[in-house]
Order: structure tokens, then sequence, then C-alpha cells
């Protein structure tokens, strides 16, 4: 096709309904050589096992199309991991996906229709509001706010409830703010929904990578939930394209329809190295876990300690979402540690609320961790000396 630009009418409306998100822009403008705070994926690498098992598939030629809902053997292996939550979980329950992000697409797909509003965290991760619009349905945002610890208020969830509220998405721990629900919020926000007959779709992507409290699941308090997860973060396999759907008996094969008409199957040999990361001890995510503490602790303090930022410990995933009070926005400082050789991601690509905030993830090595927050904090002084 000839010429640059698409004219006006070549695209569907929908197109225009969304922004390739902040994040990559972000990414994708960095100098070379650049100390990467803005990285949504762990510095590791899957578990030896998981990628001798992956390698071992390819080469005995495991290469080819499987079942659309996934390979039989994984989708028990999860479904068992599941029972604890909900003992009637089987396979019939269980979806596996080429990643969380397209769990979320098929089940906007499945869900959402045109006039349809779905109650989105604010801020939240860059999928959930965008995957509303797609499908004609609006976003509404609830709030998540710093001085609650990033909880949701329950009274202005349920304010925000009307005929066309179809969904609650939910997502914890979080990105971008690393709250974590206690039990007694999760019950809450069930009891909400069952009381307005709304489907509940909770990502629980980062359900390992907890510090503080326990990890309480949606699944099994309600039969109006739908589980989002992935195995990107927990083994270390962003790359790999593999994530998998928790969801009633009666609405799984719905998704399912879906889910094929995106990728007609997840990818083989990443199944495969998925079933070798689930026969494991868990030792490598608890590993991997400890190590995100101890830089979730560095982080903390070293933000503590720059005048005009103030934090909530993020209780889960690997990012804290600071807020500054620097007469600047998250995006001017964003640009201004870029040109200074550090990525962060400003706040606002995650909500109105993310606004004065970035988010810093610590999915990077200590000496680049010391070494950003050390560029913060002279950014920092500089700013409030001028
Ligand atoms: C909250 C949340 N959900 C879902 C995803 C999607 O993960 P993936 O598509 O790699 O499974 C991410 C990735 O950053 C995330 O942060």
């Amino acid at each position: 096709m000839k010429g640059a630009t698409v004219g006006r009418g070549m695209v569907a409306h929908r197109v225009r309904t969304v922004e390739i998100s902040g994040i990559r822009k972000m990414f994708e403008a960095a100098p070379p050589n650049a100390v990467n705070l803005g990285l949504g994926e762990p510095d590791f690498e899957p578990p030896p096992e998981v990628i001798d098992a992956i390698c071992s598939a390819i080469r005995d030629g495991m290469n080819h199309y499987g079942p659309s809902a996934g390979m039989a053997a994984l989708r028990d292996k999860v479904a068992e991991r599941y029972r604890d939550r909900d003992p009637k979980t089987g396979r019939e329950n269980v979806l596996i996906t080429g990643s969380g992000s397209e769990a979320l697409m098929a089940v906007a797909m499945a869900l959402y229709d045109p006039g349809d509003e779905v109650l989105v965290p604010n801020p939240g991760f860059v999928l959930y509001a965008p995957h509303a619009r797609l499908f004609g349905a609006t976003p509404v945002p609830y709030s998540l706010r710093e001085r609650a610890g990033y909880l949701p208020d329950l009274a202005e969830l349920e304010r925000l409830v009307t005929r066309r509220t179809k969904t609650i998405v939910v997502n914890s721990p979080s990105n971008p703010t690393g709250g974590v629900f206690p039990a007694r919020v999760v019950d809450r926000i069930v009891e909400i929904a069952d009381r307005h007959e709304l489907t509940i779709v909770s990502d629980e992507v980062y359900e390992e990578i907890v510090y503080d409290r326990p990890f309480e699941s949606f699944w099994g308090r309600s039969d109006r939930v739908i589980v989002v997860n992935s195995f990107s973060k927990t083994f270390a396999m962003t790359g790999w394209r593999i994530g998998f759907l928790v969801a009633p008996p009666a609405l799984a094969p719905e998704l399912n329809k879906m889910h094929y008409h995106i990728m007609a199957c997840p990818p083989t040999p990443a199944q495969i190295g998925a079933l070798a990361g689930l026969s494991l001890s868990g030792e490598s995510v608890r590993r991997m876990t400890r190590e995100f503490r101890a830089r979730r602790d560095l982080v903390v303090r070293r933000l503590e300690g720059i005048p005009g930022v103030r934090v909530v410990p993020p209780a889960g995933a690997f990012y804290a979402f600071p807020r500054f009070s620097w007469r600047r926005t998250s995006s001017e400082i964003a640009t201004e540690m870029l040109r200074r050789g550090v990525i962060m991601t400003p706040g606002d690509a995650f909500g109105s609320l993310g606004a004065q905030h970035l988010r810093l993830s610590f999915a990077a090595s200590r000496p680049n961790l010391e070494k950003g927050l050390g560029v913060l904090r002279e950014y920092g002084e500089e700013v409030l000396r001028s």
C-alpha cells in the first residue's frame, strides 16, 4: 500500500478508541544503557527444569496445534491448585490462554456489549479500560487512593453501580500500586457483586508475589467470579506468552469460543514448560519473592529519604507507586528522568489518580535501583532548590 497515513474510514471506529500504552511509549524512547525501572517483568530466568522441559518438547516434535482449551494435563494441574479455594474446581473450569493479556481480551469479548458499564480500578493496569471501550462498553473508574493504602472505597464502589453495570474488574496484588486486598475487602466486593448480580473479573497474575499479608483469591467465594492468571510472572517466562482462565462451568465454553477466535489454541511447547513449572516445589518463586522483598525495603527506604516524596510500602507485585509534590507533573518528572538515563513510568498512564505519581519497578538489580534512586534524589533536590 502506498503512503504512510491511514485514511479516515479505513479502520474501524474502535481503533481510535484506544492508544498504545504509555508504558510502551516510555520504553521505546529510552536511550541505550538507561537504568530501567520501568520493567513489568521479573529480571530472572525461568527455572532450569522448565527450560529443559520446553527444549525437550520442541526437540521431541511438540510443535503443532493442540486443543483450543489447552492440554488436558495442564488444565488438570491448574484445577488441582485451585481446589483448596473451591473443592469442586475441575478441568472444565480451566482454559489455557496465550498469556494473561489474551485471557483479559477473551473475557472482554465474551462479556461486554455496547452500553454496558465496567468498573475498573483507578489507577489500574493499562488493558482494562481500553478492552471495555473496544467492545463499546464504558469503563467506570473506582478509586484506589493512597490515603486508603490503595484499597477501594467500598461505599464509592457500590454508588458507582447502575442498571448498566455488568462487571467489576479487580487486581490484587495490584499493578501499579502494589496494594494487596485483605480478606475482608475481598469478601465485601463479593457481597456487592452478588447483591447487584455483577461478574467479578479478578486479575491474579501477581498472586505468588506478596510480602506482608497473605494473598486472597476471589475464586471460591462466589459463582460469579472469573480469574485471569498467567505463568509470566510466577516463572519469569513473560516471552513465552502463556496464561490461564478459571471460570464457572457455564461460562468457560463461551470464553473458549472467543479464545479460539483470537488464537485457535495456546502455544504447545510453552504449555509443557508451564506444566513442568507447576510440578516444582515452588522454591524458585519463593526465592524470587525474597529478593523482591529485600529490594522493596531498599526502594521504600530510599524514597522516604527524598524530599517531597511519599510512598505506601507495596505489599505485593514488584512496583512502588510514590507520590511527588514537586510542582511538576508525573510526565515531566518521567521525561526528565529519561533524559538523565533512568526509565520510570508516569502514573497517569494508569488513570487520573496516578497523576502525581510515578511507577517504579523493582524488577531491577539492587545496584541499578541504588543508581536510579540516586538520580531521582539529585533531581528532586534541584527542583526543590529552584
Ligand atoms: C496486572 C496485570 N495483568 C495482566 C498482565 C499480563 O501479563 P501477561 O500477558 O504477560 O500474562 C500484566 C502484565 O504486566 C499485569 O501487570
